[in-house]
């Protein structure tokens, strides 16, 4: 087998991390799952359970990846001795795709919407634009164009494609997203969607609780790119040397910061226009910002910003999942990695394709399947490293890291207890909206 590749850094591993996490998710999820949610109550129960379950179990896939040292099929093999490990693996390895074909296709969509912002294309009529370009032969040309962006990424490697990408892509989004921010502020009738993120409505929270639980946990995972393996893949080219709860409390943080500096674009912009944030659905916010983009002083260039933020934001986490992809051929079949780009772009133009025709079908998919593919598969994470694995996972905690080693007993004592129990909640409120 070819030796594997490698970050030429930490620092690469933690941007491209941190890329990972903050995608479509933190700006086009996030905002809106805020706003339908009490504003700071929603804030508040997202931040608790990315603390206390995120954390730990991205963490416990970092783990997982640097001790097995390769993609999942080969990482369970070798870990869990047992026909057991490549069925996880392989279980994994669809969830990738699956959600990958659909971050694909909204993926093209932002292409689209970041094209058309500079002639404010779709401010007239924002309803009918998504209509036409949402599902179709557009998304499907769109969706490819995405693909092709990410797989010129992964074509290059780990350490000259992915690291370098994220080192130009991120803090491209954070300068991006700052100055977004600045902006907002300077526009008119923005104090009530201000006041509504950042201020805390405790009776709203209590009377709300159980309500909010459910998609403020769902939206921890799903931000942190937990589920699919493809934290585990990029921590897999990690050295032993390197401390992997500390990447992963300036992962986890890092990430939450953008997240609420998406929210303190989009939803004064959205309290600006009136908009009640109440009514969701994939076009939801597109819809929702063009009047706000249409109506504000230099909303074409702005509108253009935007869209090219989140196509960033988009293609650092699509990078992740098709390197899980990829290098799973590589690890496996010992495919040369160009073909094996090559290989799965050509299975994900076909499935991303099927799914940006038929509408229904990609909303069950982005939506039911997704959360249901990810909470079962990091329930099968944090059950091998809180109960099957849990020497080499304490030994693979301390390794690279003196400060935090303290941390290691009750991290597993997190993931063997609390983590199993929030994640089967999850899976059970999932199912019941499946059948309700
Ligand atoms: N974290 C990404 C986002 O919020 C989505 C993602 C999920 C990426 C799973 C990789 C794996 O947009």
């Amino acid at each position: 087998m070819s030796t594997r590749d490698s970050w030429v850094s930490n620092v690469g591993f933690v941007l491209a991390s941190i890329g990972s996490a903050a995608g479509l998710g933190n700006i086009w999820r996030f905002p809106w799952l805020t706003a339908g949610n009490g504003g700071s109550a929603f804030l508040f129960v997202y931040s608790l359970i990315v603390v206390g379950v995120g954390v730990p179990g991205l963490l416990a896939e970092f783990v997982l990846g640097r001790r097995g040292r390769q993609t999942p099929i080969g990482t369970f093999r070798s870990l869990i001795a047992s026909r057991w490990g490549s069925a996880l693996g392989t279980f994994n390895v669809i969830t990738a795709l699956v959600i990958l074909s659909f971050y694909s296709v909204v993926g093209g969509w932002i292409l689209r919407y970041m094209l058309a912002s500079p002639t404010g294309a779709y401010f007239g009529q924002p309803q009918q634009f998504f209509g036409t370009i949402s599902y179709g032969l557009q998304a499907v040309v769109f969706h490819l164009l995405f693909l092709g962006v990410v797989a010129a990424i992964v074509f290059f490697g780990v350490s000259r494609g992915i690291e370098r990408a994220s080192k130009v892509m991120l803090p491209a989004v954070v300068l991006f997203l700052s100055g977004l921010a600045v902006w907002t502020a300077t526009q008119p009738n923005t104090a009530a969607g201000y006041a509504f993120y950042l201020s805390f409505d405790a009776d709203y929270l209590v009377a709300n609780f159980s309500s909010v639980l459910g998609p403020a946990a769902g939206q921890a995972l799903f931000t942190l790119s937990l589920g699919t393996g493809a934290m585990l893949t990029y921590a897999s080219y990690l050295d032993e040397d390197v401390s992997l709860p500390r990447n992963t409390l300036v992962i986890a943080f890092s990430n939450m910061f953008i997240g609420v500096l998406a929210g303190l674009v989009v939803i004064p912009l959205l309290f600006s226009q009136g908009i009640d944030p109440g009514h969701g659905g994939p076009g939801a916010l597109f819809v929702s910002l063009a009047p706000a983009f249409a109506s504000l002083p230099g909303g074409t260039v702005v509108a253009t910003a935007f869209f090219a933020t989140v196509l960033m934001a988009a293609v650092t986490s699509g990078i992740n999942l098709l390197e899980t992809l990829v290098a799973t051929l590589i690890d496996c079949f010992d495919v040369p990695r160009r073909r094996a780009t090559l290989l799965v772009s050509l299975l994900l133009a076909v499935t991303g394709s099927g799914l940006a025709l038929v509408g229904p079908i990609f909303e069950f998919v982005s939506g039911t399947l997704a959360d249901l593919l990810l909470t079962v598969g990091l329930f099968a994470f944090v059950a091998i490293v809180g109960w099957l694995l849990r020497a080499a996972a304490l030994a693979e905690f301390r390794a690279g890291t003196d400060r935090f080693a303290v941390l290691a007993e009750p991290w597993l004592l997190t993931v063997s207890w609390v983590l199993p129990v929030v994640v089967l909640f999850m899976l059970t409120n999932t199912l019941v909206s499946l059948a309700g």
